[in-house]
């Protein structure tokens, strides 16, 4: 979910028909703004949970907020914790790509410049590989199929390339994609929120993932945004690791939990 997504004073609840499709059962969100009031919207939040019909409710909320624990789990609702995504944010000026151990490494970004059949297996090929066995808040629930979570995953960065390739950074070595960052512009035009990243298999563990990240660098300078921003489960320590090392810091937490309604 996009960081704007996540903004607010009020407890937002919606339907997510896309979702439902994929899984199977009825699908709603509900998000706590991060500018709530916590006493109100863990009152709103209880309320809600007993009145929306939704088989399920992915519900998230700014993880300072602690009282909405309790509140969740007060509803007739069956709660499972799910995930806490951290949000993580550098300048875009301290991703820049390092032309002497890209030539050195046979690697290079690239933006794709159409959505051609081509690019869209490309970008498959690695979110496929790299997210084959990432846990997320839909592995957390046992109703819901892993193979149509990862599923999830390919929609989303399809999605991305058809509404715009630029919206796409692939890192190529020697002609094969290997790394790919899918992007949205924040609200404001000032943040590049990179909604996946990966790289293949095969290529993790030798410091290629910081070239990635300068090639959405220059991304992000093109378009005139000042900030890149990211996320990931908590339990992701080694991408954190690598956004540490490239100069990010840690700027907001969200929590997930998944409400289902008793049978
Ligand atoms: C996130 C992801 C791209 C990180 O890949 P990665 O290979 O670990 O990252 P890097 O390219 O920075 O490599 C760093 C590792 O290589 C090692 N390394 C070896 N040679 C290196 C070199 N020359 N330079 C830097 N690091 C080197 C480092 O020690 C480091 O290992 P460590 O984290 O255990 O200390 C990869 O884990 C992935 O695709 N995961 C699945 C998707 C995901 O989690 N995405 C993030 C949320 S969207």
């Amino acid at each position: 979910m996009s960081w704007d997504a996540l903004q607010g004073t009020t407890v937002t609840h919606f339907a997510s028909p896309l979702e439902g499709d994929r899984f199977g059962l009825s699908i709603g969100r509900v998000v706590v703004g991060q500018d709530a009031i916590e006493s109100t919207a863990a009152q709103e939040l209880v309320g809600l949970l007993d009145t929306a019909t939704e088989e399920l409710l992915i519900v998230r909320w700014p993880t300072h907020m602690v009282a909405l624990g309790a509140a969740a789990a007060a509803s007739q609702r069956s709660i499972i914790p799910a995930d806490v995504l951290m949000y993580w944010e550098v300048p875009a000026s301290r991703l820049q790509p390092d032309d002497v151990a890209l030539a050195e490494r046979g690697l290079r970004t690239a933006v794709p410049t159409g959505a051609d059949p081509a690019t869209r297996r490309a970008l498959e090929h690695v979110v496929r590989d790299s997210f084959r066995d990432y846990g997320n808040h839909y592995t957390a629930n046992p109703r819901l199929d892993r193979q149509l979570a990862l599923d999830g995953y390919l929609d989303w960065a399809s999605r991305s390339l058809a509404h715009d390739p630029e919206d796409v950074v692939l890192l190529m070595h020697e002609d094969e994609p290997v790394g790919v960052a899918t992007l949205t512009v924040g609200n404001d035009g000032d943040d590049l929120e990179i909604l996946l990243a990966g790289l293949t298999g095969a290529v993790q563990g030798q410091g290629w993932y910081h070239h990635l990240l300068a090639g959405v660098g220059d991304q992000a300078r093109a378009r005139g945004c000042g900030r890149v921003i990211i996320s990931t489960q908590a339990h992701n320590l080694r991408v954190q690791r690598a956004w540490a090392r490239a100069g990010f810091r840690p700027f907001g937490a969200v929590t997930t939990v998944h409400a289902m309604r008793r049978p």
